[in-house]
């Protein structure tokens, strides 16, 4: 596990750009695994800069997300299919055909997350990018999610619920369920790069780094890949110095 402390958001941004680039022009034909929330947002317009001044092109290279909320798709200003065009996809010249989240309107959630199941296993996922919950969630993989979960149909925490709220008009409009990547997906990936920024992820990383590996804490798993950059700024590493 390589941990890198930055001063603040910015510094963290730049550097997890850093080493999502350097996958990127090792292997212009790479898979990345992306990440929603507020934490991967100034990574990707480092990305959406860079491919601008510098050209680093994305035409060939595929996506796939960790999640998406059950209601929500195509066309929500809150779905995480939205957030990813918004923030990254429109302003590459990545190819949409190339990208690809669960489906949160399938009208049958359980094929949907086979569908997808089957999906990841026929590629490898070069790098995937984690935020982490306040809670040690990654993805939408609740405390006590199996390690041996793949994609499937969660139902939010409490928790979970309240830190997401802030993001939509009312508490009552979050979704109460999610599709996941579930943590084997997750560990599948050859490179795992994780971004925590604020106080309020203090303890989940000091859990995540210093704890014991449980289930309890979902991100504490990642002491068992052999590839992982955790990159936080001083206020999410303040339990860890
Ligand atoms: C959501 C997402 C996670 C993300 C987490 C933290 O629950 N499903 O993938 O890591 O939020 O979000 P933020 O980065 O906004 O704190």
């Amino acid at each position: 596990m390589r941990i890198f402390i930055e001063k603040d958001y910015d510094a963290m941004s730049r550097k997890a750009f850093e080493v999502i680039k350097e996958v990127i022009v090792n292997n212009p034909n790479a898979v990345l695994g992306l990440a929603t929330g507020s934490s991967p947002i100034g990574m990707y317009q480092e990305m959406v800069k860079d491919h601008k001044e510098n050209g680093t092109s994305y035409k060939n290279i595929k996506s796939v997300n960790l999640d998406e909320y059950v209601g929500l798709g195509e066309g929500d200003e809150q779905s995480y299919v939205t957030f990813m065009r918004e923030n990254l996809f429109n302003h590459v010249d990545i190819d949409l055909n190339n990208t690809r989240l669960p489906n949160g309107k399938a009208v049958d959630l359980q094929k949907e997350c086979d569908n997808y199941n089957a999906y990841l296993d026929s590629l490898k996922v070069d790098v995937q990018v984690l935020g982490i919950g306040s809670n040690g969630h990654i993805g939408f993989n609740e405390p006590n999610t199996p390690f041996g979960s793949v994609t499937h149909i969660v139902d939010l925490t409490e928790n979970t619920i309240k830190d997401n709220s802030r993001l939509f008009n009312s508490i009552d409009e979050v979704p109460k369920q999610a599709l996941s990547m579930g943590i084997k997906n997750i560990m599948q990936a050859k490179l795992l790069l994780l971004v925590a920024s604020g106080k309020n992820k203090a303890d989940a990383i000091y859990k995540t780094v210093k704890g014991d590996v449980c289930e309890t804490v979902p991100a504490s798993v990642l002491q068992l890949h052999n590839n992982v950059v955790i990159i936080c700024d001083e206020d999410a590493a303040s339990l860890i110095k």
